[in-house]
């Protein structure tokens, strides 16, 4: 290279240049500009030959960050030669819309797990992406909202209930909060604290509408980046409910593999559909030899509904959630470990991806 010639390069290569050269790098993961996504934090040009290039992710969760790395590395190497060591940095702003309406909840993504049919393992993948989630970082609450059968305390091993604390409000008036119960990590609260199941069953849709709105209201869920509500099996009632208090990220739909069993799964998809709750996808559980493999891959497809992964069956996972240890489930020799952490990113991704089909980013952080 001329002496000129690296002069040139050198004095060009700033900020603004290292921007350019970014401008056509997408997302591997969301097929989006990284400068649309607004996920370039900072540019850093050091030297001389030395860029530093600081990535803002948009959840915990997000996969594979090398692809991204090597995205950005190849860039500026074809764009810039006078680069000589790149530096990609990441951290996380999780991105989300503002949920809370008019019950303040500082929730950044309300995710519903639903299934058109009981005892398919709704609660298990409920408890699964919510841990799954914390132990990615992220800050995360699991509200039991299956009023008819609530199992997350028992899944979870709490045994205690939540405490309540009266707490004096800024127009002067004395409210009581909920305290919910915080194990491994996470914030957890159950229906099943305030109304028992005995008396639920004979409730009608008024009423759950009404101890649910208290609920969330009354609970001190603090800052949160994600909500994971495992609902009630078949019934409208509490996802219009939901779906009235709060902007929903979007449901994730539970089955297993059978037919009878995608058939109420599809009956699930039109009833969140009715009540305007985006689905994120379809989620199979307990695939393998007893009920056969494959069917919600296939119902998805043919839906058009992205597939979020499946979960084995394995004794395993059914002795863990009855012994209250279902975090068991991500311990380093668990069958479905590697299984449940895919449906997280799967679930977290496909929730930035809803986010991001929109014209630009949204920038709201509550944090
Ligand atoms: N992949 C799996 N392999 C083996 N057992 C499982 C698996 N997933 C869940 N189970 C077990 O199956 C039973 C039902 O699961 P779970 O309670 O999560 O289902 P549910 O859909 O929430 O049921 P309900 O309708 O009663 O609320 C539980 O005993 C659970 O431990
Ligand atoms: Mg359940």
């Amino acid at each position: 290279m001329s002496r000129d010639h690296q002069e040139t390069s050198m004095t060009t290569l700033n900020e603004g240049a290292v921007t350019a050269a970014l401008k056509d790098v997408q997302d591997p993961e969301l097929g989006k500009s990284l400068l649309d996504l607004r996920m370039i934090d900072q540019i850093l040009v050091s030297g001389g030959d030395s860029v530093t290039v600081k990535i803002d992710l948009p959840t915990y969760a997000y996969p594979k960050r090398e692809r991204l790395t090597a995205a950005v590395r190849s860039a500026l190497s074809a764009k810039l030669p006078a680069v000589k060591t790149v530096n990609v940095e990441f951290s996380v702003k999780t991105k989300g819309k503002d949920t809370g309406g008019s019950l303040g909840l500082r929730v950044k993504n309300v995710i519903a797990v639903g299934s058109g049919k009981g005892g398919v393992g709704k609660s298990t993948i409920a408890a699964s992406i919510a841990y799954g989630l914390h132990l990615l970082g992220a800050k995360v609450g699991l509200l039991d909202a299956d009023v008819y059968g609530p199992s997350i305390p028992h899944m979870m091993g709490v045994n205690q209930r939540p405490a309540i604390e009266e707490k004096t409000a800024p127009n002067g008036q004395k409210v009581n909060r909920i305290q919910p119960i915080e194990k491994d990590g996470l914030k957890i609260m159950s229906m099943g604290f305030l109304v028992p199941p005995e008396q639920a069953v004979v409730w009608r849709g008024p009423m759950l509408h009404q101890a649910l709105t208290q609920f969330l209201k009354d609970t001190e869920w603090g800052e949160l980046d994600y909500l994971i509500i495992d609902m009630p099996p078949g019934t409208g009632d509490v996802s219009l409910t939901l779906s009235q208090l709060l902007g929903l990220a979007g449901a994730v739909v539970v089955c297993t593999p059978q037919q009878v069993a995608l058939l109420d799964a599809v009956k699930a998809i039109s009833m969140f559909r009715t009540v305007k709750i985006p689905v994120l996808g379809i989620v199979e559980n307990m695939s393998g030899e007893i009920f056969g493999r494959g069917g919600a891959q296939r119902k998805a497809a043919e839906m058009g509904l992205p597939f979020l992964g499946e979960v084995p069956i394995d004794g395993a996972l059914c002795v863990n959630g009855d012994q209250g240890r279902i975090v068991d489930n991500f311990a380093e020799n668990s069958p479905a470990r590697a299984a449940l952490l895919h449906i997280c990113e799967q679930v977290a991704m496909q929730v930035v991806r809803e986010l991001a089909s929109g014209p630009a980013m949204p920038t709201l952080e509550i944090l």
